[in-house]
């Protein structure tokens, strides 16, 4: 069989959506992988939803559903959010299997045989309401630094203090707010100290974990290890201890076990083993992960593979955060982008490409730029790779009948093609880096070499004088939009396929990247990327949640005589909406009617009357008209580039601010036109105006 490769992702906490942070990691391992399959390697890449824990049995409850009800749902929404993105996983498992029950329980008992595992007493914050023992994010109150309120027993967030929950001034329950006291319980201890110099050989001696991060382990490792407590006390979400009635396995063991169980499930009926990836001498290990979860990767992960007799990683590849135009993500601040929010108005494939443009091996954090985003791709996606292949492909079908002829080279030529082998060459040792930088860099070298060679020999001059030559030219330049498709299909696999279609190309692969191709027919060239026109990350637009309603019935106002109340369905939802359209329409004109909904604006109370959203109009003091929407009740009305991100509610005063206009018909912000997925928001009425 040659060479195994396993590679992993960090598996996401089954306790919420996945977000454009979350992709770097799944992204950057995917591009590795397919990068990998196109050289043939034997190679798998396995993840699952990290299913464990105090929030998510805390957060299931407040949702009233089960925990396995809870974790199941988040499940199908991760599965589908990474298929969106083209994450290739050849087996996506759970951590709440049999399989990884099996394994956690193996290592436990395996650790505690070898005596690496030991009970010890320790004292912990208890809430005697919740009857529970509080995890230090379960402890709020005054930072003991700052006076800020309102902090985490670990970490202040205003002045970066860390201390001990008992530390807090006036601690609290999070959940409940009721005091805490101090309660004993029994704990199992893993002995992380003992694993101290196996752990520092095998970091000094490996050769392919990036040395920043080494550094920084290594003086952990200098600065000694404490033992790690790896129980927990019921209630809990997890695998039960064996022996034990209330206590479990803390998240954390049984997460990166997690790995294996979902070697397990991807081998089965696959005639292979774990022990082929996990035991074998043949085999390498890769994992992916996030700086904030180094500490786990680096010592804990580890230590229990040295204690089980598990085979070590090869590298554990790590990256730095997500920034988006220059903020944190904070669900709070409004500033975190759900990929179910970005597949509403972007290609997943234009984000794999910038992500891509931006890691290389190093911690660095990235910044989602809406500028420097859009133009990478208009200047380097659209106009330099794309409009070159578009270009070529389009003059072979025009001039050739669509057929690439042999190439037969001059000097200059095969300067040429020597100067892409090399930037190919240059391309494939940064792949198997995972400087994913430099292969866009030499992507568009590449590009760019193309275009000026397109450029430069002028084939639309001689496609009549000179056939011969001008064939050898496109030839040359079809040679390399195939090379360049190959080098792309990692990063943009659907638009490579695309390409690889009008080729008339099947499933290329690393060994086609030559000047090989001739005598052949390709299909008809289209364009498949367009530039981005407007683009914000960040704008006070996507604040609202704008959706398509459908007024079921009209009333008048009970205590005004300007006034209807309408109930209109937003998709699944009757909301009572109270509007000035009496002068402007009969009752019976407005039944029916789809119009543009303002879903998150504060509910009012309009004249004794509850409002909740707000009918949108455009006209002037004198006549109006609601707005018009084609799709079905509830559907997003958006402006094409700006991604929504809807504030919990937003006041009338910060909606008024936003400059919405209507003109011909159309509605404006910014001068883009407000949309549905099925075409352009229609201005009842058509009057020039404001919209309010
Ligand atoms: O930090 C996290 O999101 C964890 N769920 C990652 C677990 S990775 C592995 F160890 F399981
Ligand atoms: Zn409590």
């Amino acid at each position: 069989m040659g060479k195994k490769i396993l590679v992993t992702a960090a598996l996401p906490y089954a306790n919420g959506p996945l977000h454009l942070g979350h992709m770097i990691e799944y992204i950057e391992a995917d591009i590795f992988v397919r990068f990998l399959r196109l050289k043939k390697e034997n190679v798998i890449y396995c993840c699952a939803d990290d299913t464990h824990g105090t929030p998510i049995e805390i957060n299931a409850k407040q949702h009233s559903m089960s925990p396995d009800e809870f974790v199941n749902m988040w499940y199908k929404k991760h599965l589908h959010d990474f298929k969106a993105f083209g994450i290739s996983f050849d087996s996506y498992y759970s951590t709440n299997s049999k399989e990884n029950k099996e394994y956690v329980e193996l290592f436990f008992n395996t650790l505690k045989n070898k005596g690496y595992i030991y009970k010890k007493s320790v004292e912990q914050l208890y809430c005697e309401k919740c009857k529970r023992f509080l995890p230090d994010r379960y402890v709020r109150g005054t930072c003991p630094k700052c006076g800020a309120k309102d902090q985490y027993g670990d970490v202040c967030e205003l002045c970066g203090a860390t201390y001990k929950p008992t530390d807090l001034l006036d601690m609290r329950c999070a959940v409940c707010k009721h005091k805490p006291a101090i309660k004993h319980s029994e704990h199992y201890f893993f002995k992380l100290s003992a694993f101290e110099d196996k752990l520092r050989e095998w970091l000094i001696r490996n050769k392919h974990i990036q040395e920043d991060i080494k550094s920084y382990v290594l003086e952990w490792i200098n600065s000694g290890l404490e033992d790690w407590c790896i129980s927990r006390d019921k209630p809990y979400f997890g695998f039960k201890i064996p022996g034990e009635d209330s206590k479990y396995f803390y998240v954390w063991m049984d997460a990166p076990i997690g790995y294996i169980a979902s070697t397990a499930n991807y081998c089965k009926g696959r005639g292979c083993s774990v022990d082929d990836y996990w035991k074998a001498e043949d085999s390498e290990i890769i994992h992916f992960i996030g700086k904030d979860i180094a500490y786990f990767h680096f010592l804990f992960w580890p230590a229990m593979l040295m204690g089980t007799g598990f085979n070590l990683p090869k590298n554990i590849i790590v990256h730095g955060f997500l920034t988006i135009d220059g903020a944190k993500l904070s669900k709070s601040r409004g500033t975190l982008v759900t990929v179910e929010e970005y597949l509403k108005f972007l290609n997943p494939e234009l984000l794999r490409y910038y992500y891509s443009s931006y890691l290389s091996p190093s911690v660095r954090d990235i910044d989602l730029n809406s500028e420097e985003f859009k133009e990478k791709i208009n200047n380097e996606l659209v106009s330099n790779i794309a409009n070159f292949i578009y270009r070529v492909l389009s003059f072979i079908n025009n001039n050739f009948g669509s057929k690439i002829f042999d190439i037969m080279p001059n000097g200059d030529d095969k300067n040429v093609m020597s100067k892409i082998r090399t930037l190919i060459k240059e391309a494939e040792k940064s792949y198997s880096t995972c400087n994913l930088k430099n292969v866009v860099r030499c992507i568009n070298e590449i590009a760019a070499t193309g275009n000026k060679y397109f450029q430069e020999n002028e084939p639309w001059k001689i496609v009549k004088s000179d056939t011969k030559r001008c064939a050898t030219v496109l030839a040359i330049a079809a040679n390399i939009v195939k090379n360049l498709v190959i080098l792309l299909k990692p990063i943009m696999p659907n638009f490579s396929a695309q390409i690889e279609s009008q080729l008339r190309l099947k499933q290329l692969s690393w060994s086609d990247l030559n000047f090989g191709l001739k005598n052949h027919k390709i299909a008809k060239p289209k364009i498949i990327l367009k530039k981005i026109e407007k683009l914000a990350f960040s704008d006070p637009f996507m604040k609202l949640e704008l959706k398509i309603g459908k007024i079921r019935e009209v009333f008048d106002h009970p205590d005004a005589n300007k006034l209807y109340v309408l109930r209109v369905d937003i998709g699944g939802e009757i909301r009572n909406i109270v509007a000035g359209l009496k002068q402007n329409y009969g009752k019976r004109d407005l039944l029916g009617k789809h119009i543009v909904v303002l879903t998150n604006l504060k509910h009012a109370n309009i004249r004794g009357v509850k409002s909740e959203g707000m009918v949108l109009a455009a006209g002037n003091e004198k006549d109006w008209g609601v707005l018009l929407a084609k799709g079905k009740a509830g559907e997003a009305v958006y402006v094409e580039g700006i991604a929504p991100r809807p504030a919990r509610e937003i006041t009338i005063k910060e909606f008024s601010k936003l400059e919405l206009v209507s003109k011909n018909g159309k509605v404006f912000y910014k001068g883009f036109p407000l949309r549905t997925a099925k075409g352009f928001v229609i201005a009842d009425k058509n009057i020039d105006g404001r919209v309010r």
